[in-house]
């Protein structure tokens, strides 16, 4: 288990959205955080102090590491990006994180992994992380290496973790395949709190989604990590309807991406070089 009131957890990525939701659900009770992104992070509190870097800078990579108990390793390409930077980034970055990690002594890693390592599965079939993942991208493809190498430092070395297959984080639903995949700010802290907490997670790998009625996935993971999400994207369910958005749908069967993973699996997946 790891400390909240003394272990230093270091949070890469933290001035994105889901480190911003992190900050603002864990920084009450995680007294000695440590952030790091490409960006500068605003509006520090007392108990977060930051590290401006590249994870792909090793040296530097290796020095906030210092004193570190756990990582959460959220920075990475998400969104447009070149191949290259897919690959300096998401690739040779998650492994100067976790090889730094580890050089360390760090007993504990949440990764953010993403429902792209399992989208080539159709959206009828109840997808459990002990299935064999599915890569709809190159994209999802690094996030499940970024798994392997966990479970190769888990046997290797000990190194617990655990790996979060995120649906769709934002702030609310945004569409009708979000009804099933929406994570909300609030349940993505819970879930990286009990992540860190467990007493010992092994090498898990677990969806990341809110209490959504209609969820695609099933987990049995959610009861050995003690995840009990509260939020519902069927609560929002009226606001989407006055978007436009044909929330009935689903209740015909008809889901608009026939795959788990959304118009990824669909779409061209090299990106512009
Ligand atoms: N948002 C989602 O729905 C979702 C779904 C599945 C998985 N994920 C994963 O969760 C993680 C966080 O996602 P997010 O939505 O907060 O994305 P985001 O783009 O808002 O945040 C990513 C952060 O990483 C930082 N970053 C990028 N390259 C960097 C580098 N070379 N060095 C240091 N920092 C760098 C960016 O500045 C940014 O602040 C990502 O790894 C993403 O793949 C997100």
């Amino acid at each position: 288990m790891i400390n909240p009131e003394t272990d230093r957890v270091l949070i890469t990525g933290a001035a994105g959205a889901i480190g911003t939701a992190l900050r603002a659900g864990l920084r009450s009770h995680w007294r000695r955080l440590r952030l790091t992104d490409i960006r500068p992070v605003p509006d520090l509190a007392d108990n977060e102090e930051l590290v401006v870097a590249d994870v792909t800078n090793r040296p530097a990579v290796e020095e906030m590491m210092r004193g570190v108990k756990a990582v959460v390793h959220l920075a990475g390409m998400v969104g447009s990006y070149t191949l290259e930077d897919l690959f300096r980034v998401n690739a040779r970055g998650l492994f100067d994180v976790f090889e730094s990690a580890r050089l360390a002594g760090v007993e504990r890693i949440v990764f953010a992994s993403s429902n792209h390592a399992f989208g080539f599965y159709p959206i009828t079939e109840k997808v459990s992380p002990a299935l064999p993942p599915r890569p709809d991208t190159t994209y999802g493809v690094f996030k499940v290496w970024g798994e392997t190498m966990l479970q190769h430092y888990f046997d290797r070395y000990g190194i617990r973790s655990v790996s979060l297959r995120i649906g769709t984080f934002r702030k609310e639903p945004i569409d009708q395949r979000s009804l099933a995949t929406w994570l909300s700010p609030a349940d993505v802290a819970h879930l990286v709190d009990v992540s860190l907490r467990h007493a010992d997670p092994g090498c898990m790998v677990v969806n990341g989604y809110s209490n959504n009625t209609r969820l695609k996935t099933v987990d049995p993971n959610w009861a050995t990590l003690g995840y009990r999400p509260k939020d519902n994207a069927e609560d929002h369910r009226e606001a989407l309807r006055t978007k436009g958005v044909d929330v009935d749908a689903p209740d015909r069967g008809e889901w608009e991406w026939p795959e788990h993973g959304g118009s990824f699996p669909r779409t061209p997946d090299r990106p512009p070089r």
